[in-house]
């Protein structure tokens, strides 16, 4: 069986986004592959939450894992700070990474240009921690969103060079994964680029958003005065709308708005209702499952225990055979 390794960071409650670029291939995963599904959290620090709300968004997300269909008895759940030699091994990455491939890195640059003044050098080697998340487990296939596609493509760097420097045959190539033919980037209700934390609460829906609260947030999405010729080409903002409504109406709902569009017909409101409904109905079923499990502390607390002992034995292997690699051996 192929090893599948990905995480989501403890960064908050998890959107469209996180569950059709991430989660719902994790779900579909468990039966064929060997799966770690873990929470960055130590990725999530270049950020510098407060410790409260670190722990809190901590066990947040492993609920949403669960709540989404992630079993553990299939996939190894765990929190990426419970297994430390992670940090290890990104030390020694860190020695084959270089800065000018680093500051080329495109989510670097974006971040950089958000935040200028808090260019740490955790956001610099992001990709080095990262890569090591998925060498630890000797990782294959990595299931994410089209905007990590580069870290991957750095994963492979990173470990090839390794193999060259030590002539060994050690890391695979790991390479990112999706069912669908391309890797998924859900735009956000806010006219422009991707759903995200960072573009604010309004451009995001949350797995765990009320029925009403999607439907406030989808009327307010911004769009236009409307199409006035047929078939004209639409605007971003309006073209990520049906692209929501790609991912979560049916292909039915789809070509009937698409026909009011080219026809000049279409009243946005209408759009919108249904995209809204459609959205409140395909989170449904992660959302009703997501208090139960929250109220369930002991069943969170053994889900993640068992989780840092699974993903604990699989890492404390690749650490001592790293550790002989590189010539780090035991003298007394
Ligand atoms: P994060 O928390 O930023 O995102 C988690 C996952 O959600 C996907 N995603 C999206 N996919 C499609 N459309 C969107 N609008 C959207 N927004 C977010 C991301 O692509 C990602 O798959 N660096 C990773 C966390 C990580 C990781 C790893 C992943 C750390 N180590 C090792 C895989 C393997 C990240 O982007 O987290």
């Amino acid at each position: 069986k192929e090893t599948v390794v990905s995480g989501i960071r403890s960064t908050g409650k998890l959107h469209l986004g996180n569950y059709y670029g991430a989660l719902s291939n994790f779900v579909k995963m468990q039966d064929e592959f060997n799966c770690f599904f873990f929470i960055a959290d130590l990725h999530s620090l270049t950020t510098h939450p407060t410790p409260g709300d670190l722990s809190r968004t901590v066990r947040e997300v492993v609920v949403e894992y669960l709540a989404a269909g992630i079993d553990p008895e299939k996939s190894t759940i765990y929190v990426q700070s419970d297994v430390p030699e992670v940090a290890e091994l990104y030390l020694y990455m860190n020695m084959n990474a270089y800065l000018g491939e680093l500051e080329r890195a495109t989510a670097f640059k974006d971040k950089v240009r958000a935040n200028p003044d808090n260019v740490n050098a955790g956001l610099l080697t992001y990709p080095v921690l990262m890569a090591c998340d998925i060498l630890l487990h000797h990782g294959t296939k990595v299931p994410v969103g089209k905007d990590q596609e580069q870290h991957l493509e750095m994963t492979r760097t990173f470990g090839n060079r390794f193999n060259r420097l030590y002539n060994v045959d050690y890391f695979k190539e790991a390479f990112a994964f999706s069912y669908s033919d391309k890797l998924v980037k859900i735009p956000g209700l806010d006219g422009n680029g991707k759903m995200g934390k960072s573009n604010g609460d309004a451009s995001c829906v949350y797995l765990s958003d009320s029925p009403d609260a999607i439907r406030k947030k989808v009327m307010r999405a911004v769009s236009d005065s409307g199409p006035t010729e047929m078939n004209q080409a639409k605007p971003e903002a309006v073209q990520n709308l049906f692209d929501l409504m790609k991912v979560v109406s049916s292909p039915d709902t789809l070509a009937h708005f698409d026909d009011l569009y080219n026809n000049c017909t279409i009243r946005y409101g209408d759009l919108k209702k249904q995209l809204a409904e459609d959205m409140i109905r395909a989170t449904e079923p992660v959302r009703s499952r997501i208090n139960e499990i929250a109220d369930d502390d002991e069943y969170v607390k053994k889900v993640i225990q068992l989780g840092a002992e699974k993903a604990g034995e699989s890492a404390r292997k690749t650490i001592r055979e790293v550790r002989n690699i590189i010539g780090i051996r035991k003298l007394f």
